[in-house]
């Protein structure tokens, strides 16, 4: 009997085996007839054990030899943003594949190729069985293709339109004057610690989206409200249960704590089955699921109301929300009722996938602004002298969408903005590909005619585009501190750094504006009604990027639909956050205010150091992506003090830099690690080459 099951498990293991070779014979073909070049690696990146439990191989694969354990490196989930430009220079190729039993994936950074796939919506779709779980609610315009999304693009396009923008400028400056308010206190004296920036920008852009989205508007929790929260930060349901408020009839969740429960553990509604997650004993599981109806239900008595009020001619001519456009277009409009409008389920599923797409990443977009900033104290200087020159002195109240936001968007706040989001994009690998049937496709790669292999998966690389040296105006690294910005990548140059002012024409290294030069630039086929805004992502007024090279809200058809719609939003919040604050870093984990207030600059200097680097060291080590790239390794501690009466002198990195001139070096951060520890800078490619692995470590 024994030897029965032996042999059983020994020819499946034969099988599995000779299973997984013959398929890697099959793609190692199909990428060699390709012409792109590519490397073997065992392991697809999707597969789910890998992704669920590479983590815990690292400790045995550190024991291997690098030379045997090469590929990792590229099988990781974000490699190419932790290696950024780097992983291509390594493998001498600005798009390549990797190959392995599994599937066949195509890396690329080259903005000719990016554009070309971006623009041939037909031939380069997106993998839509990867967003099946944005589908909780029903299918939507981010998780469809072909002419399905057609249909949906078409339907959830026309809302966003200037009219709405203004409603969200309004919310945007009504959200971040309570939120700063929250910080400095009632009496704006500001200098307290606030560690919830995180936090707090995501509860403000979800109050804006359900504001301009769809005409509910949240307020800024008041301290009394606030004491009421529980320890994930929002508001305790029993506590509020007792006192019978907030709650609306028929509902046994406030609509705040709804949204909030429903997006807090939305990695349960993404990977759980509706059916289990309403089975399992845990607390955690069944507010998760009651939250999911609870908001679903919300906001199908809001369509109803809204059609309600519509029908019966309640509701004012000028409701912009996008909800209400949705409805009046979708479910009401019968007199246009041509065919493809959208049915109740698909409303349902496009406001919350609007939700979804919309509140995490114009978060992360104000975060990682103020952090930044808080780094570059002469940058931010720069801002609030152009915010003067914008406002002279105006109060919000006087702030106008269609006079200021132009003068935002053209100056450092929109090229803040733009900087932000070339470092930190919050998608770092936008998917295409060539599956879903559409086959082989030609494409121009490194400037030869190559075949793209069917059923191959692409991550367009914006976390290495964004810093290709080849394409983006460089200067000589400048950050002061002993260290490059990144350990390996770009470490001669400076597009690993904040630099704002490089979006300033006036300020270009070469003194030109580069626009495409050379370099074809693929133009979109006319399809009419979808919403494509081809205007560039920032103002006539700075820097126009190579086609290709940057594209946070993607590109072509494709490209995001709330681009205006977040821009509006993160540039009225950074107006009202420096017109009159600034933000600096909290020291308190070094030195407190009394002993701050003794020190002269270059102690204050060594002190500033030592949290800059924290934050550096967070940037570098602590960003991960569940929906977006965000910081998931800490938080970062600021203060807001009034203007002027900032701790630190402007030029404290450089006061560090003068007393420390031995420690300028090109050394990389201390303590980065990949997988593997400090890597080295190597050259040579990660191909999976046991053999000549095996060979040189005999020798
Ligand atoms: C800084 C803020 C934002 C950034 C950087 C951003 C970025 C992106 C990117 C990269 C995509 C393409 C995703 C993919 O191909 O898988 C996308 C798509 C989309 N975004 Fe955004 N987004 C932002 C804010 C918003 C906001 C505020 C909304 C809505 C209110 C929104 C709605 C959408 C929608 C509906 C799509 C799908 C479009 C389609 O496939 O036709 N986004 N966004
Ligand atoms: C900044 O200060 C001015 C003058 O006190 C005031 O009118 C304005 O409302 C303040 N701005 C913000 C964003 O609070
Ligand atoms: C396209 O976007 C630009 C910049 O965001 C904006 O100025 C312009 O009004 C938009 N065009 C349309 C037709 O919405």
């Amino acid at each position: 009997m024994a030897s029965v099951i032996l042999l059983a498990v020994g020819l499946s293991i034969v099988y599995v085996l000779t299973n997984h070779l013959l398929r890697l014979r099959k793609n190692v073909l199909a990428a060699r007839k390709s012409g792109i070049h590519y490397i073997v690696v065992p392991v697809y990146f999707m597969e789910r054990w890998w992704l669920i439990g590479h983590r815990l191989l690292f400790p045995l694969l550190k024991k291997l030899p690098r030379s045997w354990t090469r590929w990792v490196d590229f099988t990781l989930p974000e490699f190419t943003f932790d290696y950024r430009h780097e992983v291509f220079k390594r493998v001498g190729h600005d798009t390549f594949l990797t190959v392995s039993p599994g599937g066949m994936v195509m890396y690329t950074c080259e903005p000719p190729v990016i554009s070309a796939i971006t623009t041939r919506r037909n031939d380069f779709p997106k993998p839509t069985h990867i967003y099946t779980s944005l589908d909780i609610y029903g299918k939507n315009v981010v998780t469809t293709e072909g002419d399905v999304w057609r249909k949906h693009r078409k339907a959830t396009s026309p809302p966003f339109t200037e009219k709405n923008n203004h409603l969200v400028w309004d919310e945007s400056i009504r959200q971040a004057q309570a939120m700063l308010s929250s910080w400095v206190g009632q009496d704006g004296q500001g200098h307290q610690t606030v560690d919830r920036l995180m936090d707090d920008t995501m509860r403000l852009s979800l109050n804006v989206i359900s504001a301009a989205g769809f005409g509910r508007r949240m307020d800024w929790p008041t301290s009394e409200t606030q004491s009421r929260e529980d320890e994930t930060g929002y508001i305790d349901q029993s506590k509020i249960k007792n006192e019978n408020r907030d709650i609306d009839p028929g509902h046994t969740m406030s609509y705040t704590y709804a949204i909030h429960c429903l997006l807090d553990n939305i990695l349960l509604q993404f990977l759980l089955p509706r059916w289990l997650l309403s089975k399992i004993p845990d607390v955690t599981a069944k507010k998760a699921n009651e939250a999911y109806h609870e908001w679903g239900n919300y906001m199908r008595e809001l369509l109803i109301n809204k059609k309600a009020d519509i029908e019966s001619g309640v509701a004012e001519k000028e409701t912009n929300d996008i909800l209400t456009q949705l409805v009046k277009q979708q479910l009401i409009d019968t007199d246009a009722k041509k065919k493809g409008q959208l049915i109740e389920s698909e409303v349902l599923g496009n406001i919350f996938v609007l939700v979804l797409a919309g509140h995490e990443t114009a978060a992360n977009s104000i975060h990682f602004s103020a952090l930044y900033l808080a780094l570059a104290p002469e940058t931010q200087r720069r801002l609030q002298k152009d915010l003067e020159q914008i406002f002279q002195g105006r109060p919000p109240s006087e702030w106008e969408y269609d006079r200021d936001l132009p003068s935002l968007f053209g100056g450092m706040a929109g090229a803040i903005l733009a900087e932000e989001l070339r470092l930190v994009p919050p998608v770092v690998g936008i998917p295409k590909s060539t599956m879903e049937g559409v086959g082989p496709q030609k494409l121009t790669v490194g400037g030869k005619e190559c075949l793209v292999p069917a059923n191959t998966y692409i991550s367009l690389c914006t976390g290495a585009a964004h810093r290709h040296p080849d394409y983006w105006p460089t200067a000589k690294p400048r950050l002061a501190g002993g260290h490059t910005a990144h350990p390996i990548a770009n470490i001669d140059n400076d597009l690993e750094e904040f630099r704002p002012e490089r979006w300033l024409l006036s300020e270009s290294p070469d003194g030109t504006t580069r626009t495409a030069d050379g370099i074809p630039i693929e133009t979109l086929a006319k399809e009419d009604d979808l919403g494509v805004n081809e205007s560039s992502d920032t103002s006539d007024r700075l820097f126009k990027p190579v086609k290709g090279s940057y594209l946070p809200f993607s590109d072509g058809y494709r490209a995001c639909l709330g681009r205006r719609f977040a821009q509006v939003e993160v540039l009225a919040v950074i107006a009202v956050l420096f017109q009159n604050y600034s933000v600096e870093l909290a020291v308190d984990k070094y030195a407190t205010d009394e002993e701050l207030k003794k020190m002269n600059n270059d102690e204050k200097a060594e002190i500033w150091h030592k949290a800059a680097e924290d934050v550096r060291e967070l940037m570098l080590n602590g960003l991960g992506v569940i929906i977006t790239l965000q910081i998931r390794g800490g938080t970062v501690p600021f203060r807001f003090v009034p203007k002027g009466q900032e701790k630190f002198p402007d030029n404290i990195d450089e006061i560090w830099k003068k007393n420390h001139p031995d420690q300028i070096s090109n050394k990389g951060v201390p303590g980065w690690s990949s997988w593997a520890g400090a890597p080295q800078r190597e050259n040579g490619s990660g191909a999976f080459d046991l053999f000549g692995a095996l060979k040189s470590q005999a020798k």
